[in-house]
């Protein structure tokens, strides 16, 4: 199939272009580049031996968007483009709720003008909200945090509303938990622009010399050491994930968690980074950061069940695999 992929230049979004580069299908990459670098297209041609069309759009741009539809055929799109860092939603919110729900709205809109029937929506954990874990898709959502986390509850809520009022328009919304780690190269991984929100990222920075030392945020939650539980998944599973949505996307709505089901501390992940790498993280216990949840992470078997997919790679996978990148990447 010919697949557009926002945001494909991406954290999530270029791995998800190797996997399906790798499964033959064709990609058109459109991204604005607000949070990635154009030497990802070379990478991605370097690992896949073929190079991806691309163009440098903002998807909330309803001619530029046109443009690509009329200029290519298209079977599906994946929709990774949007702003997506918590704490900065909460100081922005009318650009998180511009960006994110305008850009939802115009694929949509040319997706019906086009006749185009598949698309696979990236979600997040997020529209849970402060649910016990473990988070199974038929829970009824709760108000989240934060705008980003509304931005996802929301553009889910188009996208079911658009799918029912459109019958050749299936969706597959897909709620990710904690995506880390990087392509087995060390060619593309996780890379955000400037100081990381997320934890990973800043612990290979720790480990690398680039950033001081790791604040824990809290060791007074009720879990196997204190400290934040959450279900991080190697972001080579996810990509797979979403091949299997797009291949196997039946009619309607269909909504996935894409998680391991198993929840680990930050302490067990900062502890199995330093052993598998052999390396120190310096961290210091300091205290909560607002909005944080305890424990996050997912009931897995609807996916597995309905998609034939499950992630595979263990958490040393996913801590050597986002080292090698730091490394490669510096
Ligand atoms: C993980 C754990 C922190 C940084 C968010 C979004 C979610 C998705 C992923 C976009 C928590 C702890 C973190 C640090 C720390 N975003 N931590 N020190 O908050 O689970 O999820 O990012 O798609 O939608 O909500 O991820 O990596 O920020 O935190 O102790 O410097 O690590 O308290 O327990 P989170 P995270």
């Amino acid at each position: 199939m010919n697949i557009l992929v926002t945001g494909g230049l991406g954290f999530i979004g270029s791995h998800t272009v190797v996997e399906l580069t790798a499964n033959n299908h064709e990609v058109i990459i459109v991204d604005n580049l607000s949070n990635s670098k154009i030497e990802v297209l070379d990478k991605l041609h370097q690992i896949t031996g073929r190079r991806p069309a691309f163009h440098q759009i903002d998807v909330t741009d309803e001619t530029q968007v046109e443009d690509i539809f009329l200029t290519h055929k298209i079977d599906g799109v994946i929709h990774f483009a949007g702003l997506k860092a918590v704490g900065e939603s909460v100081s922005k919110p009318l650009e998180y709720y511009y960006n994110n729900l305008v850009s939802t709205m115009v694929l949509s809109k040319l997706c019906l003008k086009y006749d185009v029937g598949k698309f696979v929506f990236s979600s997040s954990a997020t529209v849970y909200g402060d649910q016990p874990s473990p988070l199974k898709e038929e829970m009824a959502l709760q108000k989240t945090t934060n705008p980003y986390g509304e931005t996802k509850a929301i553009s889910e809520r188009i996208l079911t509303d658009v799918s029912q009022a459109n019958e050749g328009f299936s969706v597959s919304l897909l709620r990710y938990f904690n995506p880390v780690g990087a392509h087995e190269s060390g060619l593309i991984g996780e890379d955000p622009h400037g100081i990381p929100n997320n934890l990973m990222p800043f612990v290979t920075k720790v480990a690398k010399g680039k950033l001081e030392g790791l604040s824990v945020f809290g060791n007074d939650y009720e879990t196997v050491d204190g400290t934040g539980v959450r279900d991080y998944i190697h972001v080579m599973d996810l990509a797979e994930g979403h091949v299997k949505a797009i291949e196997k996307l039946s009619s309607g709505v269909n909504i996935y968690n894409l998680g391991t089901g198993r929840g680990i501390s930050v302490l067990e992940l900062v502890k199995a980074f330093m052993q598998v790498n052999h390396v120190e993280v310096p961290y210091e216990i300091v205290e909560r950061r607002p909005g944080d949840v305890a424990i996050c992470f997912a009931d897995a078997g609807k996916a597995e069940e309905e998609l034939g997919w499950k992630a595979k790679r263990s958490l040393e996978d996913m801590v050597r695999d986002a080292w090698k990148f730091e490394v490669n990447n510096s």
